[in-house]
């Protein structure tokens, strides 16, 4: 579905790989559906237990494609991104991800419906949506400050500026942080030791960990989609995405 999309079943293990690297792994359309329908096929499979997601020891992912923005920008109400995000949050089986290289935007909300995150040591967090005339998604308006507390998550959010994986390890986003080129193999032996668990005891206590936060997460999810919609029609969005695709800094001045 998606060339830029790789997967592959091992030991019980569903792998996803973005491999879209001259663009830094930008997910488009196309790379939320083929993730969307690994996801599916995970959730499906009583043989595939765990789900393990990861890019390149150079990059996790630059997050949502900015020409897609543009020319393919989601909706509100149903769009593949929400698709894949309601999928991934909703997983009754685990989800192990390596990141590596910069995380940004959706590479980084996507963290907080993992299970368990291994991150190389030069794994650079960011949530810039502010800067690109948007607003926080993937229910991370909810689920950040859970993670990390208000303040950090303000901090993240509004300023939009990268923390390193030693910090991120500290606030609690990611489990470890290992050399770049360990991270992937650590987050697939992470992922087989959870697949040779019992499964339904491991279903049931994921389940019983989200209880409480998962129909709120969902909730979260679409009405930040219906905020960032708007947004993404703004003014202000449309300098950012220019000054973007331009390569220049971008000028909110005139807002
Ligand atoms: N969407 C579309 N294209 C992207 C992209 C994105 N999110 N991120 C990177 N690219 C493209 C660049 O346009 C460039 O393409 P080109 O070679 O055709 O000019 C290529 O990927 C390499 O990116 P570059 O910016 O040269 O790499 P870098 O190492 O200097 O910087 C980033 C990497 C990720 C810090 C920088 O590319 C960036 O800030 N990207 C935008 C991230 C973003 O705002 N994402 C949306 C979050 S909601």
């Amino acid at each position: 579905m998606s060339e830029h999309i790789h997967t592959d079943t091992r030991d019980r293990v569903l792998r996803i790989e973005l491999r879209r690297p001259d663009k830094k792994n930008a997910i488009t359309v196309a790379m939320y559906e083929a993730m969307s329908a690994a996801l599916e096929r995970a959730a499906g499979d009583p043989e595939l237990r765990v789900i393990l997601i990861h890019g390149q020891p150079e990059v996790f992912t630059s997050g949502n494609d900015i020409v897609d923005f543009l020319n393919l920008p989601p909706g509100a109400a149903d769009s593949p991104v929400l698709r894949f995000l309601t999928l991934i949050s909703q997983s009754d089986k685990p989800v192990v991800a390596a990141v590596t290289g910069v995380a940004v935007g959706i590479g980084t909300t996507m963290l907080l419906h993992c299970d368990y995150v291994v991150a190389g040591e030069s794994a650079q967090l960011s949530a810039p949506f502010v800067n690109l005339g948007l607003c926080p998604e993937g229910g991370s308006s909810l689920l950040l400050p859970l993670a990390v507390g208000y303040l950090r998550a303000a901090e993240l959010l509004l300023f939009g500026e990268a923390i390193g994986a030693g910090q991120a390890r500290d606030w609690g986003l990611v489990n470890r942080v290992v050399a770049d080129g360990q991270a992937i193999p650590q987050a697939r032996a992470r992922a087989m030791a959870l697949a040779a668990k019992p499964p339904a005891a491991l279903r049931a206590s994921k389940s019983l960990l989200k209880r409480r936060v998962a129909p709120l997460v969902l909730q979260t999810i679409h009405e930040e989609a219906a905020s960032f919609a708007q947004l993404l029609g703004s003014a202000e969005a449309k300098e950012a995405f220019a000054a973007f695709v331009a390569k220049r800094p971008a000028d909110f001045s005139r807002f």
